[in-house]
């Protein structure tokens, strides 16, 4: 009996510790938002069931409608940047501040919108170039770029072959790294490991 309580014990403290550097606690923990009744994390996110038609994974939050203002600029070489996709355009039905926190689950309302430095707004001049194709014709193209097939880490930071929001963000948290990047960006390693300057 003690051995069982004790096995239960330390199960239920490395459960703790590995929570500790997750989600919770994180910028992306709701669990205690006024707006989320629920109490939950994920819910806002996912549902285990009826989640909304062709989104994924098991989407569960309302979607933006928004047209982008899209990132140009005289010196870029990507060819085929359109209109934020897949989880970006996921990212964006909070950050763009049009769709409400609270509206998943079926609630359709906008009465929490997201404010401060995390509303990046419809206009994404501002903002680094996401939702295009990161190629070795980009990279020979842009000559100061790294190959993708050359590199894994840089591979697998890309989504369906694209430059997404999550290329540089894990939105669950990684454990020790500030503002949810999937890398720390202390003297600009994020940057520089796609970026040859
Ligand atoms: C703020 C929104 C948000 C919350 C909260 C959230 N997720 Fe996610 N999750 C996403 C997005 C967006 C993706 C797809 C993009 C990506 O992986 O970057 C995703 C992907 C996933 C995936 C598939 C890819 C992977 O990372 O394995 C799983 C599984 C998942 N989430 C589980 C969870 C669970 C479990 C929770 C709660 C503990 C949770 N998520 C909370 C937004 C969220
Ligand atoms: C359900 C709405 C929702 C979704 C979906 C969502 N976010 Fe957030 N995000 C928020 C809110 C709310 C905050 C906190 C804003 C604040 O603290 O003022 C936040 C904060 C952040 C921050 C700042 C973290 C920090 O520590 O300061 C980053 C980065 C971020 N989100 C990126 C993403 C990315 C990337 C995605 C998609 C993969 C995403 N978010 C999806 C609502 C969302
Ligand atoms: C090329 C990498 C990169 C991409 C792509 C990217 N971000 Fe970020 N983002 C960063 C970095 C780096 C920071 C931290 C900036 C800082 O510390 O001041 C950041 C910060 C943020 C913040 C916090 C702002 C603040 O000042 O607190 C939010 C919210 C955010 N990103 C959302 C997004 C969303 C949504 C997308 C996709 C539309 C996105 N990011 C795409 C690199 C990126
Ligand atoms: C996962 C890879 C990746 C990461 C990480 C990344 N970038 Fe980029 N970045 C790219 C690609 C690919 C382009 C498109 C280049 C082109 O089309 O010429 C780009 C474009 C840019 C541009 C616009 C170039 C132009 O000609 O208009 C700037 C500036 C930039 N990145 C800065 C940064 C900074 C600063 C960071 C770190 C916060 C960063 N990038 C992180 C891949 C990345």
């Amino acid at each position: 009996m003690r051995k069982i309580l004790v096995i239960t014990f330390s199960l239920l403290l490395s459960g703790a510790v590995m929570a500790q550097g997750t989600i919770v606690g994180s910028a992306h923990d709701f669990s205690s938002e006024t707006w989320n009744t629920t109490g939950q994390i994920c819910i806002v996110c996912h549902t285990p069931h009826n989640a909304k038609a062709g989104y994924e994974p098991l989407w569960n939050h309302e979607v933006t409608t928004q047209t982008f203002t899209l990132y140009s600029s005289s010196t870029l070489n990507a060819t085929d940047l359109g209109q934020p996709e897949g989880a970006s355009k996921l990212c964006l039905s909070c950050h763009d501040g049009t769709v409400g926190l609270e509206a998943f689950s079926g609630t359709t309302t906008n009465t929490n919108l997201i404010t401060g430095d995390a509303l990046l707004g419809t206009d994404l001049t501002n903002d680094h170039p996401i939702s295009f194709t990161y190629d070795t014709t980009l990279a020979t193209n842009d000559g100061e770029l790294v190959d993708p097939s050359s590199s894994t880490e840089v591979a697998g930071m890309l989504y369906n072959g694209k430059m997404e929001c999550s290329s540089c963000h894990d939105v669950h948290n990684t454990p020790g790294i500030a503002k949810l990047l999937v890398k720390s960006n202390a003297a600009s390693a994020l940057c520089l490991t796609c970026h040859k300057k």
